[in-house]
């Protein structure tokens, strides 16, 4: 099945906080997810004196990108990084600062379609889900070789699943005479591990066991962990970062990194804030922002974002 073009979301919103960093000659927006390049093409041609940099740690994305942005290729450049490897890509690229910092994150539409990347629960496929595709443990050697207090541990953490030890258990007994090698075969022992009438509600029941392999076989949350205070870094002054996450653990790193920035670090009580305690970001939105009940209808991937954007307003210490 050919990929369908990835809807990106909150596109104007993103274009609307990023585009004011964006204006003058020689900016560098560096888009740390460039996925399919929705938001990049978006912000791209909103800002026509900006260069991109596009991350991604898929080949098949950067593949597709540089096809859909070949309009753009003089201010662009596409690298092959996972985005906590931000620093050593911007001083390979002769960069000391950059303008606007994006974090679109999960899995992209394209890597849902293709199937025999074993992301989507929906179809068999081999059990894989590694979005580089070149290196790194696959879902299927998570499977067949974790303890269970390991795979209790990630369904519960990463899925927030209700039956993630029952889930475990099967696991390491199914193993023991097939090991696992496809998502359908992982599906039907989850299915099997849940009480009926847990399964009779809240769509498949292998959802949330499949999303927190993805997030162990990705290792995701450690990444982002990293990655933020990073770009945070990375930001001139005037700079802007904007992360959309799509589960509660992405969204309280976010929130950690950023209002960790936004606060004063002097002692609390004191009657002056010392010179270089101040606050080095000005949030830009309140809270978390969300889709509206349009665009969630026009994009279902919508419906989970959760979007915060903040600007640098002085020099780190
Ligand atoms: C939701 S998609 C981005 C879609 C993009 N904003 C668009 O409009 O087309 C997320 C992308 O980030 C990539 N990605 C996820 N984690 C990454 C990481 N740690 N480093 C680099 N790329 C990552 C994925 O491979 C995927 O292509």
């Amino acid at each position: 099945m050919a990929a369908a073009l990835h809807v990106p979301v909150l596109v104007d919103r993103v274009v609307s906080l990023l585009a004011p960093a964006l204006q003058r000659r020689g900016t560098v927006f560096v888009d740390a997810t460039v996925g399919l390049g929705g938001h990049a093409e978006a912000v791209l041609a909103h800002c026509p004196d900006a260069c991109l940099v596009g991350v991604d740690r898929d080949h098949h994305a950067l593949d597709r990108v540089a096809g859909r942005l070949a309009g753009f290729s003089s201010r662009m450049t596409l690298v092959h990084a996972v985005y906590d490897q931000l620093p050593a890509t911007l001083g390979e690229l002769g960069l000391a600062r950059v303008h606007g910092v994006l974090f679109d994150l999960g899995v992209s539409s394209m890597q849902l379609d293709q199937v025999e990347r074993g992301f989507a629960y929906s179809q068999d496929a081999p059990l894989d889900m590694r979005m580089d595709t070149s290196s790194g443990t696959t879902a299927a050697e998570v499977v067949n070789t974790y303890s269970v207090d390991d795979l209790s541990r990630i369904f519960s953490r990463y899925g927030e699943e209700r039956f993630a030890r029952r889930i475990a258990a099967a696991i390491v007994r199914e193993r023991a005479t097939t090991p696992f090698v496809t998502s359908g075969q992982l599906v039907a022992v989850v299915r099997d591990a849940i009480p009926a009438a847990a399964r009779r509600t809240g769509g498949n029941p292998a959802k949330r066991t499949f999303q927190a392999l993805r997030i162990e076989v990705n290792d995701e949350l450690s990444t982002l962990r990293r990655a933020l205070p990073a770009a945070i870094d990375a930001l001139a002054v005037g700079g802007r970062i904007v992360v959309l996450s799509y589960h509660s653990l992405e969204d309280r790193l976010t929130k950690q990194a950023l209002v960790a920035r936004a606060s004063s670090s002097a002692p609390i009580g004191l009657p002056v804030v010392p010179a270089g305690h101040d606050p080095e970001l000005r949030l830009l939105t309140r809270g978390a922002e969300t889709a509206d009940d349009q665009e969630v209808q026009r994009n279902p991937r919508a419906a989970s974002v959760r979007m915060r954007a903040a600007e640098r307003i002085r020099e780190a210490a």
